[in-house]
């Protein structure tokens, strides 16, 4: 569509967009009628593919019988159901802690801060309100979301609007480990800059550190290095402060496990999660909080200081419920590791020796690709030559979906790309994304002029 005759208020007021007509499985269609090979899942969403028909189904039943009851009055069936499936999954600390359904990762992870500043307050330490967050982090769009967030550009515009944050260096061993130095030595020295940053605020002020477990959007599926988050989980026990995991984009099963930090065999105080949950058929995140967190208002006030109006909506639940049980019933994440370890094989051997290819990273179905002008240097394109955007479009013009972003380098410069496909995607499409993304790589290049 002529992004000029349309009334709706979009990203860009510039670019013209496809309309998205229909999605089947691991595609999407417009209404030219043109085909998408839907490498991303949007923003690492649409787990399930499009269309699947178990969720649908759920949808409709649901609406059916109950679509809303406000949560101040009543609670529901797949509420309750589905806030008691997260937590079997969940490490053991969570086996009497609680769910708090949201409809975004931005207002999850907001609700999540400040559930962490009133357990402080609910245990008589009121001081404790201030937060430390990573550099090069997204934590969604909403202010408070946003504060914690580290990606310059994007915090940019709204800078004075802001809440101070306590800041240390993202964990990204292709840019920040020195030659000499080990990974698990690498992840250490940046783990320890938690300590310092919170003596540097006094313990007594900190109430949390919140964390991507695989960096997603502003890094392009950065895994941590071996044994960071252990020493990050010392950390904020030896000071008292709660560790938030923010796995909004790589939870729900996208990096192989359903919860990303299982991986490190280290558990969070707090756990967001969003995209997958939903798999793009409700918009539904879900703040889990452990047994500590839940114990502390419950002995306290006895009541959670945060509340809105669609929270704990039952179509969304009854959504979730379903993608769920089709994750665990098609074993989905079996299919998520094979998978991905296919595509990682794929996009080493067809772009693993590009010259402008930097590195190839990530686990499961959640894998970055980040270019730079230069292997030897690592020096990234110029932002203005708008390497990522040029990627996304030309893999649109091939029918691919991939999820570009800008900024990885120093929130600026620095050109990376995501893929995420369904976790049904089959091994023929794994071979297709690899090779339309391969041409749609040089045809980018190509249009840029240096
Ligand atoms: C790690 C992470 N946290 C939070 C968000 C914000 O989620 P939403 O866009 O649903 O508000 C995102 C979105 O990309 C994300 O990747």
């Amino acid at each position: 569509m002529r992004i000029a005759e349309s009334s709706v208020l979009h990203r860009s007021l510039r670019d013209d967009l496809p309309v998205a007509a229909r999605g089947e499985g691991a595609r999407l269609y417009d209404t030219q009628g043109r085909e998408y090979l839907d490498a991303c899942g949007g923003a690492a969403v649409s787990c399930l593919g499009h269309s699947h028909p178990a969720p649908i189904a759920a949808i409709r039943k649901q609406a059916e019988t109950l679509a809303y009851a406000h949560s101040a009055f009543f609670t529901s069936e797949p509420a309750e159901r589905l806030a008691a499936e997260l937590l079997k999954r969940a490490p053991k600390s969570f086996a009497k802690g609680r769910v708090m359904v949201l409809n975004s990762g931005s207002e999850a992870n907001e609700a999540a801060l400040k559930l962490a500043r009133q357990y402080h307050l609910e245990r008589g330490e009121g001081s404790r309100g201030k937060f430390i967050a990573r550099e090069s982090a997204y934590h969604g769009a909403t202010l408070g979301a946003l504060s914690v967030g580290g990606h310059r550009a994007r915090r940019a515009t709204y800078a004075p609007m802001l809440i101070e944050v306590g800041r240390i260096p993202a964990c990204y061993a292709y840019r920040g480990r020195k030659e000499d130095e080990s990974e698990a030595a690498y992840g250490k020295r940046v783990a320890d800059a938690l300590e310092r940053e919170i003596l540097r605020l006094g313990p007594e002020n900190v109430a949390a550190f919140i964390a991507e477990p695989v960096s997603g959007a502003t890094l392009g599926a950065v895994p941590p290095a071996p044994g960071y988050f252990k020493r990050i989980r010392e950390i904020c026990d030896a000071h008292g402060v709660l560790l938030i995991a923010d796995e909004v984009m790589c939870g729900s099963g996208r990096t192989g496990t359903f919860f990303a930090l299982d991986q490190e065999e280290v558990a969070a105080d707090i756990v967001v999660i969003a995209k997958g949950l939903g798999a793009g058929l409700q918009p539904i995140a879900a703040v889990l909080a452990s047994e500590r967190v839940v114990a502390a208002i419950e002995q306290g006030s006895g009541a959670l200081a945060h509340g809105q109006t669609y929270m704990a909506h039952p179509m969304v639940c009854a959504a979730a419920l379903a993608v769920l049980e089709t994750i665990e019933r098609d074993r989905l994440l079996d299919n998520v590791r094979a998978r991905g370890e296919q595509l990682n094989a794929v996009l080493g051997a067809r772009l693993g020796q590009h010259p402008h290819v930097g590195d190839v990273r990530g686990r499961g179905l959640f894998r970055g690709v980040e270019f730079v002008r230069d292997r030897e240097s690592k020096a990234p394109f110029p932002a203005q030559a708008k390497l990522a955007q040029k990627l996304k479009a030309a893999a649109m013009a091939r029918g691919l979906m991939v999820y570009p972003a800008s900024g990885c380098v120093d929130g600026i410069s620095g050109d990376h790309v995501l893929l995420a496909p369904p976790y049904i995607v089959e091994p023929s499409d794994v071979e297709l994304i690899a090779e339309r993304f391969a041409l749609a790589v040089d045809d980018a290049l190509a249009a840029i002029k240096l």
